[in-house]
């Protein structure tokens, strides 16, 4: 039997463990990749290793989310950031080159490397053949060490993609479609490759949205094939010399097999308030549309602006629409500015926006009390856009200029009618506008040694958790619903986002919008527990989802599924991540109860605790869903205390 792409690249990395699917493996790890709102307790957590430079090939730093600077904490953030990586050997992209996927793969991606990234939407570089993978900061700390890194070797999904997209259609209705079919937790282990004639027939760009946004699915993964397609967009970004075919075998063995006709698709939209809620846009109700967002590393290609623009040719933005455009990389505005395709957006009526995240966290652009907003990211989480009380629906670039135009929701055809094919004419561009000049490259280690960190009165110490106690006795601070976010447990804005260098302060926000009175209750508790439901921390890879909660004395999580970056966030920092043996359980616990667990650490290792609520005078159980490594993490407080003792013992040696 062949071999998976997926299966290749994880072999040519092996450094131990076992290669059955949801047992643990070690992989060297080529290439790192953080962003600026999650990245400093990543540089904290370095320094403390006391290491004087990066292990890895490549590790990038990209300045590209939060580039408001609305008070001093995120300037002070962007210059600790940059004084880390020049100490450290690592790249830095500067605020305005563009989102961090889009510039890693076009310009470090190589075909066949891994890498991780201290980002969810990381698997966007799966588009050139690249196993790429989001996991928290912690975890993106110990790849920059080298030390191999774990990960449960995943089941390979192969998603056959026949036929071609209609016009009007981009591939946003590919993954839509596919979280239809999936679910926001179908994918959880799974990595889904992609191939067939659909597939080659896509450029790496419109790969790359399907890619990207495979993580809502919950999926370890994406990816596509190191192909022809690759072969040209390295060429079009003056890399060809780092292109590599790489393919699955003909006959190649896959988990499970997935057939998807791109010519029987039609425009998608994605209703509030998850991902998967995903119909036929022409059966959306019509309410009025007071904002349209088109942008996000998932959706602001070239090609994706250009066919927006083309869409609003000859038309403007409705009245009472807000449309907003903030394109993904420098490169890609300037490719659209010299091709007359701002100007349409402009003539339009369209805001454009600076080159980063921006509106896709909540910085920036919150939509009204109780509005519409339509935008072509990928959460359409409630709070998201920074307004609860807002509906968020996501939609293709092409839909979305459709929709700013008629006020509510439309596709491309309803604009442009048969014409509607001329979209089709629009491709990547043959050569890209390469410029590097908004990079800064790694100084030489005699060089970096000499650097000065600057810490501006911002940037705080990173918490580090004690070991489990033996014996726990701890109050529910929290009875939380199914599928909560990290959004829900870390709040994104332009002024929540500054403060996540600082956990003292950002703690007092955990949970704000979800119940603004956990944070108080938590650290009057001293310590407690959280009770969750399913698909419990979905979503961003946000670790202080897991900080901020152990920093309020939160030290296990019961719930009854956990989304695969937050358990390991937990588990790094120390909060031990628990499901209910029994589902049931969760209804025989109330908020405030106290639950009592003896011999905790003698329990841990069985994977199978018993936890007494001494409220309710009832015992249930809860299983541990933790390898070899994450058991011994948990026992020693932490992933920091662990890798600093891994360390040592390998001086040692
Ligand atoms: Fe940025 Fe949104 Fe992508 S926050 S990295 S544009 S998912």
């Amino acid at each position: 039997m062949g071999k998976s792409l997926t299966r290749k690249i994880i072999e040519s990395h092996y450094v131990k463990g076992s290669l059955v699917p949801g047992e643990e493996v070690f992989l060297k790890i080529d290439q790192t990749l953080t962003h600026d709102i999650n990245a400093v307790m990543t540089y904290l957590a370095f320094e403390a290793l006391e290491l004087d430079r990066v292990r890895t090939e490549c590790s990038v730093s990209y300045l590209d989310h939060n580039l408001l600077y609305v008070n001093n904490m995120t300037p002070d953030d962007h210059i600790y950031l940059q004084s880390a990586a020049k100490k450290f050997g690592v790249y830095v992209s500067r605020p305005g080159n563009g989102i961090c996927h889009t510039l890693h793969v076009a310009r470090f991606g190589v075909p066949g490397k891994i890498s991780m990234g201290g980002d969810s939407h990381t698997p966007h570089g799966g588009s050139i053949g690249m196993l790429c993978i989001g996991v928290g900061g912690m975890d993106v700390a110990t790849a920059m060490t080298g030390v191999p890194m774990r990960l449960k070797m995943p089941r390979v999904v192969q998603v056959r993609l026949t036929g071609n997209l209609r016009p009007g259609c981009n591939t946003k209705e590919v993954i839509l479609e596919m979280l239809h079919r999936v679910s926001i937790k179908g994918g959880l282990g799974n990595v889904y490759e992609y191939v067939g004639s659909g597939a080659a027939s896509l450029e790496v760009p419109a790969r790359a949205t399907i890619a990207n946004m495979g993580a809502e699915m919950g999926a370890t993964s994406s990816i596509f094939p190191a192909d022809e397609q690759v072969r040209r967009f390295l060429t079009a970004q003056g890399r060809a010399e780092d292109y590599v075919e790489l393919l699955p075998d003909e006959d190649a063995e896959y988990d499970e097999r997935i057939e998807l006709d791109l010519s029987e698709l039609e425009p998608l939209i994605s209703c509030p308030h998850q991902p998967d809620n995903v119909i036929p846009l022409r059966e959306a109700e019509k309410k009025k549309v007071q904002q349209v967002f088109i942008g996000s590393c998932t959706n602001t290609s070239y090609s994706d602006v250009a066919r927006a623009a083309l869409v609003f040719k000859g038309h403007h933005v409705h009245e009472d629409v807000s449309c907003t455009c903030a394109v993904a990389s420098r490169q890609t505005y300037r490719e659209l500015l010299r091709d007359g395709y701002i100007d349409m957006l402009l003539a339009a009526g369209v805001r454009m926006l600076e080159i980063s995240c921006g509106p896709c966290c909540a910085i920036g652009q919150t939509p009204p009390t109780n509005g519409v907003a339509v935008r072509t990211s990928n959460r359409n989480f409630k709070g998201r856009a920074g307004n609860p009380t807002a509906e968020i629906y996501l939609v293709s670039p092409e839909s979305a200029a459709a929709t700013a135009i008629t006020g509510t929701f439309a596709a491309a055809e309803d604009i442009l009618g048969a014409d509607v094919a001329r979209l089709d004419t629009i491709h990547e561009p043959d050569t890209y506008l390469v410029d590097n000049s908004l990079f800064i490259e790694p100084l030489p280690p005699e060089e970096a040694q000499k650097v000065e960190i600057t810490r501006g009165p911002n940037i705080q110490f990173l918490p580090v958790p004690e070991a489990p106690e033996e014996h726990l006795i701890a109050g529910v601070s929290l009875k939380a619903r199914d599928n909560v976010s990290t959004d829900d447990i870390t709040p994104a804005s332009a002024e929540f986002s500054s403060m996540r260098s600082n956990i003292p302060l950002m703690s007092q926000y955990c949970y704000h919008r979800y119940d603004p009175t956990f944070a108080a209750r938590a650290k009057e508790m001293g310590q407690s527990i959280i009770v969750g439901g399913e698909n419990y921390g979905q979503g961003s890879s946000r670790e202080h989802a897991a900080i901020n909660p152990m920093y309020l004395g939160v030290k296990c999580v019961i719930a009854k599924s956990i989304a695969r970056i937050h358990k390991g966030n937990l588990v790094n920092h120390g909060i031990i991540p628990m499901l209910f043996e029994d589902p049931a359980s969760y209804d025989l616990i109330d908020q405030m109860d106290v639950l009592e667990i003896e011999h905790l650490t003698e329990q841990i290792p069985t994977r199978r605790v018993a936890v007494r609520n001494v409220t309710k005078g009832k015992t249930f159980y809860v299983t541990l869903d933790l390898s070899e490594n994450e058991i011994d993490v948990v026992l020693s407080g932490g992933q920091l205390r662990y890798l600093r003792n891994q360390l040592a013992e390998l001086e040692e040696a």
